[in-house]
């Protein structure tokens, strides 16, 4: 089967979604569809699975226009989709879930359900109990009953959204052979994602979007610079990591207690050299955050020992911690990192040398003028804080930290980021760690823990792992420690 769009327009107001794309899908290959977000991508696929209809444009099937005026209507011509966010009806069992929408009504057909999900389960590795609630099972396990779904619908192009979010690496595993298996069975997959490695490994053809365009199509080997610059409309340059000799004690931490209403962190030792990078892993709330405020002075601990620069600092106000080189950046950028309602030539003059009492506003306003460039800020002296994106708020952040620093620790750095952002960030992050700073770092993502730490932590209910070199880590070991399993 061959799918060609044709001139796909869709507004949402101003918001161009889709700006006349046109792109061509074939049967047998795994075809990528990559784009940061609100590149357009999930508005497009909606058009093509019937979801949503197109302002203007055409959609052909082996070179005959179709129209869609429902998901039932592509499906019947063979092309279905996964949802980022599983469309599945909860209280039902797996398998009522598959008899519904088959023909014949969904429940004159559980004999012959039972039968596909188990067939086609097998044949793809997946392990789906036919009578457990969707309810219980896991985002990935929802996946797999939707895929067998559509399947047994007899679908010939299945379209994956942004499919790896929220799964396990066993599952993501377990998704790739799948698709490949179906690529090599005929089947045109459609794999939709923000993610440059993973288009990577799986796929042989990717159309990239960019602001509601196509910006270009590659065929693999994919040169990632080349992605990224259709990506993003510019080339990044690769940010890899140079190992550095680590340096002296910055922090010592020893047999700590910290507590807060709901959590108690106990017997934390850990010992951070200048230059390190040590990421804090583990599910939210499990101590880390403890863990950071103690250590940059902004909580008090009920037991242990802090010592920074070979001082003993434990207890001592929050200004010791700063003067000793001690700074946190918060994930909750405009609650508490940002002052919202300021500019940022205030935030600027604010951050800026404050011996006297006079702010000096020429130099704010020429510190503000540089940060802005330098930290390639979408903003001017005077938008307000509030009005930044996600990542410009975070940029300014980082700008607005003391030049020299020996301890930074920082809450979620990228969430919320797209990888341009995130990487830019780091590039930075790392630029501070090459003159001497130690950071610390709390992330959910994986790869981003593996990636910049040279050791990790696991926290778990209120304990610390002890550190894990980083290159004898791999993430599936990482994402059992975080499970619980092994502290
Ligand atoms: N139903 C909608 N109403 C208004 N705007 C929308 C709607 N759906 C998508 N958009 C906007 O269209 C743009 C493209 O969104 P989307 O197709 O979801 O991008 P992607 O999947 O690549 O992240 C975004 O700016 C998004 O906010
Ligand atoms: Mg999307």
């Amino acid at each position: 089967m061959k799918i060609q769009l044709r001139d796909i327009y869709k507004y949402f107001g101003p918001v161009r979604a889709n700006d006349g794309i046109s792109l061509e899908i074939e049967s047998g290959v795994i075809h990528g569809l990559l784009g940061e977000n609100g590149a357009g991508k999930t508005t497009l696929m909606k058009i093509l699975s019937g979801y949503q209809s197109a302002d203007r444009g055409t959609i052909l099937l082996n070179g005959r226009p179709v129209h869609f005026r429902s998901p039932a209507d592509a499906i019947a011509a063979g092309i279905g989709m996964l949802h980022q966010d599983p469309l599945d009806v909860p209280a039902f069992s797996a398998l009522e879930n598959l008899a519904l929408g088959s023909p014949g009504g969904p429940f004159l057909n559980r004999a012959r359900a039972r039968r596909t999900l188990e067939t086609l389960g097998r044949r793809f590795g997946f392990s789906l109990d036919p009578d457990a609630p969707v309810s219980s099972l896991t985002v990935g396990e929802r996946q797999q009953l939707e895929m067998v779904r559509l399947l047994a619908l007899g679908v010939r192009v299945i379209i994956l959204d942004e499919p790896t979010t929220g799964i396990s690496a066993p599952q993501k595993a377990l998704l790739f052979q799948a698709l490949h298996q179906l690529s090599q069975e005929g089947l045109a997959v459609i794999f939709v994602s923000h993610k440059l490695e993973e288009v990577q490994e799986l796929c042989s053809r990717v159309t990239v979007l960019r602001q509601g365009k196509v910006a270009g199509e590659l065929r693999a080997p994919f040169a990632t610079d080349e992605m990224v610059s259709l990506m993003f409309g510019q080339a990044l340059g690769t940010y890899g990591r140079r190992p550095i000799p680590l340096g002296e004690i910055i922090l010592q931490v020893e047999n700590l207690t910290v507590r807060s209403p709901r959590l108690e962190l106990n017997g934390v030792h850990l010992t951070v050299r200048a230059g390190e990078v040590i990421g804090l892993a583990g599910l939210e709330g499990s101590g880390q955050r403890l863990l950071m405020l103690a250590c940059a002075g902004l909580q008090k601990p009920h037991g242990g020992r802090i010592i920074l620069g070979g001082q003993d600092v434990t207890g001592r106000p929050y200004t010791t911690f700063l003067r000793h080189g001690v700074a946190f950046v918060p994930a909750a950028r405009l609650e508490e990192g940002l002052v919202p309602g300021l500019t940022l030539r205030e935030h600027f003059a604010l951050a800026g040398d404050t011996r006297g009492f006079l702010i000096r506003w020429d130099e704010a306003d020429a510190r503000a003028a540089q940060m802005i460039a330098d930290f390639n800020i979408v903003g001017q002296a005077d938008t307000r804080v509030e009005a930044l994106s996600g990542g410009n708020q975070q940029r300014a952040l980082l700008a607005l930290l003391p030049e020299r620093l020996r301890l930074l620790i920082l809450e979620h750095p990228t969430r919320g980021l797209d990888i341009a952002s995130s990487r830019w960030i780091w590039h930075r992050l790392l630029e501070r760690r090459e003159r001497g700073t130690a950071i610390l770092f709390t992330s959910t993502d994986l790869d981003e823990l593996v990636e910049y730490s040279d050791r990790i932590v696991v926290f778990s209910g209120g304990k610390m792992s002890a550190p894990l070199e980083t290159s004898r880590v791999t993430v599936e070991e990482l994402g059992y420690l975080i499970g619980g399993r092994g502290l």
